[in-house]
């Protein structure tokens, strides 16, 4: 498998597949997501202005990718949360989402693309820390599947720490055909603290 960088226009190329992996991989829970790929096209096109996208490959499938831009070009929904809390939104680069098909899970894939964007922001030297979100479900969640893995595991493996109290409140269509906004959990990690707390396995 390789991993294959894209930023401007030719990740215009790529939208479409881009979107397929979106609309499939955030049906799953917890995300729940009833996507339509023109907003998908129009929400991935932003990649082309500013931020960057990694792809991975196996032969010349793309089975997984992430994305990332600078945290103050992000919507206001993502940027207010910060700055409400008294954090600078310019020195943070966010990471959009992380995807890798079903079958590519487990391998170490996703790890070596977050590893890989890291990498590649801290090289730049533009921003002082990188931020993700996670959506916040109940435990007791009707659709949560059995033997569910949090995905905060996964960011604390990472190095990744809760920023506590500040939230996103972000709206989307689930599969039941409701809109509603989903409170999201901040995250952030150091660029000097890069290898602090990973991989501890
Ligand atoms: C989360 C995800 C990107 C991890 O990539 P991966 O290649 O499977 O992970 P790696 O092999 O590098 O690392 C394995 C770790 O991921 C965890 N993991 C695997 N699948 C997972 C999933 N669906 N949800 C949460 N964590 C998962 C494993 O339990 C393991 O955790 P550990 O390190 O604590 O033991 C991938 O499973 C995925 O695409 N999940 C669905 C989409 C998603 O939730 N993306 C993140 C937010 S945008």
């Amino acid at each position: 498998m390789t991993i294959f960088e894209l930023s401007g226009e030719r990740v215009l190329d790529y939208l479409d597949l881009l979107a397929g992996l979106r609309l499939s991989i955030f049906r799953e829970y917890p995300y729940l997501y009833d996507g339509q790929l023109e907003d998908e096209r129009r929400y991935l096109s932003g990649y082309a202005v500013t931020g960057q996208v990694l792809l991975a490959l196996d032969e010349e499938q793309v089975i997984g990718a992430i994305t990332g831009m600078p945290l103050a070009m992000e919507s206001e929904a993502f940027v207010t949360p910060f700055r409400a809390a008294g954090l600078a939104p310019e020195e943070f680069y966010y990471i959009g989402e992380l995807l890798l098909l079903p079958p590519y899970r487990n391998l170490g894939w996703g790890s070596r693309l977050l590893d890989r964007l890291e990498q590649s922001v801290a090289q730049q030297g533009a921003c002082r820390s990188y931020c993700l979100a996670t959506v916040n479900r109940p435990e007791g969640h009707p659709q949560r599947p059995a033997g569910y893995v949090p995905i905060e595991q996964f960011c604390r493996r990472h190095g990744y720490t809760l920023i506590e109290g500040v939230t996103a409140q972000i709206p989307w269509r689930e599969l039941d055909g409701k809109s509603t906004h989903k409170t999201l959990s901040l995250w952030r990690k150091s660029v000097d603290g890069a290898g602090e707390g990973r991989h501890s396995s």
